[in-house]
């Protein structure tokens, strides 16, 4: 039986793309299938955690055990982030820890169309966009008690991997990064749609490469690391 080190603690999970709507039609997304996340709430759950999942349009099911709010845009994906934060610390049970697998999308347009734009004239619509919040760097810059004691983000990078990491960590204020290497080259394979994540594991102390895993090695190998945090006295 899996062992039930994380007993008691809360974990909120963002998992999956966002979707940024243009018009009542159209939209800007990503590929983002919500695997990883998903696969880490599961192991969550089976070492005993309470998960959150705030999770974008995805084709899996939520998964046992866990409570799921659905959403579409990254503002809508902040919003329930922060009121789940909020709500756990009003009941003097405060979030013990915060995971960002949301791939969320970097831009929004600038005001979306309350109808559907029509294709008229010779000119194309020009869509003017703007930057998205961030979620992450937004969670680990809450103040005490919103802000949990743990809060892990992820990157995807194809080059100067470690370096940009590093700095990606520092900027947004995560205590933990898992850093994926994505590039063609990568030992085992890492590219989008791969089985198999290459994890570069970011945290106090000096980089720790793991071998190439499955999405749920991953998940219980992060979730492994959370109990032996919490249960360190
Ligand atoms: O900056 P980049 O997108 O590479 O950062 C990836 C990490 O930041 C992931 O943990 C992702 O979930 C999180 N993120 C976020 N909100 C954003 C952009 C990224 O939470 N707007």
């Amino acid at each position: 039986a899996t062992e039930q080190d994380l007993k008691g603690r809360r974990v909120l999970v963002t998992a999956g793309p966002t979707v940024e709507a243009i018009d009542p039609v159209r939209f800007i997304s990503n590929h983002s299938s919500g695997k990883q996340g998903y696969a880490i709430v599961q192991a969550l759950v089976a070492r005993g955690a309470e998960v959150v999942l705030v999770s974008g349009p995805v084709a899996l099911p939520c998964p046992a055990g866990a409570t799921r709010m659905m959403v579409q845009s990254a503002q809508e994906m902040l919003t329930a982030c922060q009121q789940a934060l909020a709500a756990a610390a009003r009941e003097g049970r405060p979030m013990d820890a915060a995971i960002c697998t949301a791939a969320v999308s970097d831009w929004r347009v600038k005001s979306q169309s309350g109808r559907k734009i029509k294709k008229q004239g010779q000119q194309p619509p020009a869509l003017e966009l703007v930057e998205n919040p961030d979620i992450l760097a937004t969670i680990a810059h809450l103040p005490s008690p919103e802000r949990p004691p743990l809060v892990v983000g992820f990157a995807a990078e194809t080059h100067d991997h470690l370096a940009a990491a590093q700095a990606k960590k520092a900027r947004k204020g995560c205590d933990w990064l898992l850093l994926n290497d994505v590039s063609p080259q990568a030992p085992g394979g890492s590219a989008f749609g791969a089985d198999t994540n290459k994890i570069v594991f970011l945290g106090p102390s000096a980089p720790q490469p793991w071998p190439s895993m499955g999405k749920d090695s991953v998940g219980q190998r992060l979730a492994a690391m959370m109990g032996a945090f919490f249960n360190a006295g």
